[in-house]
């Protein structure tokens, strides 16, 4: 695939409060990969070790083979028909609430960049795998940065300590945007997970988004989904 030249102009990073399980779905779908390469850190640029960690997550479908064809397990022990089902011959997720809600804070992807990506996927698998794959919605595509509560550590809070929060990334993205990125690769997971994996050309890395955002947000979950500083992937 081409590389796509992205540029945040505005300030994107935006606070979310996703009442749906429907994300924490999608990341359980993707843990595997996380986990799997989370220990890969090394010496060297932090995009070399970005790269390295890519390299990693796309050994994985050939390591562990196609458990998404088997129906496999995913790491919270849902298995696929637990996350999608047919509907009228399409694979449609299974949405919940999630509860208490998660407060994520995700870098946002402008449809002007999701919408010719999404069609570039399409493309290429439209005529193999028409009506069981599911495409996420390309108005929410987004990189998860940090989570201020999930679904393993819930922190409770209330609207004014929820406006604090909100207040205290703002600051955070005032300061850091704008992000200049780069598609690095394209993987599959064995889990069936399409990633695009990124690479930083100029302004804040994740490392250092993760880092401020861990300051700025200090009753956050010590252990955070996205277990690899490093990885920039939507
Ligand atoms: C995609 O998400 C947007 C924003 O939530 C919503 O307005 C739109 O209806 C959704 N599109 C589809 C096809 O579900």
């Amino acid at each position: 695939m081409a590389r796509n030249k992205i540029q945040w102009r505005t300030p994107a990073l935006v606070w979310t409060s996703s009442f749906l399980l429907f994300y924490i779905i999608f990341r359980s779908a993707m843990n595997s990969s996380s986990s799997s390469s989370s220990s890969t850190l090394g010496s060297g640029s932090v995009a070399d070790r970005r790269s390295r960690l890519y390299d990693g997550m796309a050994r994985d479908l050939d390591e562990h083979g196609a458990k998404f064809l088997e129906g496999g397990e995913t790491s919270q022990s849902l298995s696929l028909s637990d996350l999608f089902e047919l509907k009228d011959g399409s694979v449609t997720p299974v949405l919940r609430a999630a509860n208490p809600p998660v407060r994520a804070n995700v870098l946002y992807l402008d449809p002007k960049y999701s919408i010719p990506i999404s069609q570039a996927v399409k493309e290429i698998f439209l005529p193999y795998f028409d009506g069981v794959i599911w495409f996420q919605n390309t108005s929410l595509y987004h990189f998860s940065m940090f989570h201020a509560s999930h679904h393993l550590t819930p922190v409770i809070a209330n609207d004014n300590e929820i406006e604090a929060e909100a207040n205290a990334v703002k600051a955070v993205a005032e300061t850091l945007c704008p992000l200049k990125i780069v598609l690095d690769r394209v993987v599959l997971t064995s889990t069936g997970v399409l990633l695009g994996c990124w690479q930083v050309i100029s302004g804040a890395d994740p490392v250092t988004i993760r880092a401020k955002l861990r300051n700025a947000l200090p009753r956050a979950p010590e252990k955070q989904l996205a277990r690899n500083l490093l990885i920039f992937y939507i």
